[in-house]
């Protein structure tokens, strides 16, 4: 079973007097150890899929199901706290904390089994995306773009989640730190076998993923690309 299906998942926002459809019956599954990304232009409604399974938005008709079961019925609230880790493009990290207070703030919320010594286990995750001890104690906004970036995906895989979620979590990154950073995305699912699903603009960022999905803006559905490039 797939950790991660939409079955025929319905969105619109209004449009003037009408609505406009942004995700137009949709069924796409995914499953752990693939590195998703997913293309499309400029307003396709890419961001709105990310919190659409991300339960920040509910669809309009159709489901989500994590491990087989709706999260609706999990609990929106529940499931974003114990089974995902989101990665946004501006971090959201809390400025005045460090690194690891950072990282505790995601740990001390999930009802996930954690370990006794959680400020231990979050300077041993954050040594594990390349933040040392004396990184992980500073400040945020004392640290650079993409060690800020690491910090956040070190919260995102802090909880133990299965799936983690990123739009555009290179945007605002040099060509060569973004490098760095989707090579990490990609241990996170090869290695350590999460599901990884990442909205990006850049094709170099696709190609280096599994599996493409391609929003059509004709048919608002996705096209599914395999990559055998990886
Ligand atoms: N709250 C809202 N109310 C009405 N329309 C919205 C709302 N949020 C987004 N939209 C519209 O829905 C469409 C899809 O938006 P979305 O942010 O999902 O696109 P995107 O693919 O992520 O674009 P980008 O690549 O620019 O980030 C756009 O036309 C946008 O203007
Ligand atoms: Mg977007």
């Amino acid at each position: 079973m797939s950790i991660l299906e939409t079955r025929d998942l319905y969105f619109t926002y209004p449009d003037g007097d009408e609505r406009k459809v942004i995700l137009n019956n949709v069924n796409v599954s995914f499953d752990k150890g693939m590195f998703y990304t997913i293309l499309g232009e400029s307003g396709s409604g890419k961001t709105t899929f990310l919190s659409l399974i991300s339960a920040l938005d509910k669809p309009e008709s159709g489901e989500i199901l994590f491990n087989g079961e709706s999260i609706k019925k999990i609990g929106y609230e529940k499931y974003r706290r114990n089974d995902i880790g989101i990665v946004f493009q501006s971090f959201n990290l809390i400025p005045y904390m460090n690194g690891v207070e950072n990282v505790m703030v995601a740990m001390s919320i999930t009802e996930n089994k954690m370990d006794k010594d959680i400020k231990k286990k979050a300077l041993e995750i954050l040594e594990s995306v390349g933040i040392d001890g004396n990184k992980a104690m500073r400040r945020i906004n004392r640290l650079s773009g993409g060690e800020q970036q690491r910090v956040a995906i070190a919260r995102a895989i802090s909880t133990n989640v299965d799936i983690i979620i990123a739009d555009e979590p290179t945007g605002n990154l040099d060509s060569k730190t973004s490098d760095t950073i989707i090579e990490l995305f990609k241990e996170l699912a090869h290695v350590r076998n999460k599901c990884v699903i990442m909205v990006t603009h850049a094709q170099k960022v696709a190609d280096a993923s599994d599996i493409i999905l391609k929003l059509n803006t004709d048919t608002q559905n996705f096209e599914v690309i395999h990559n055998e490039m990886v």
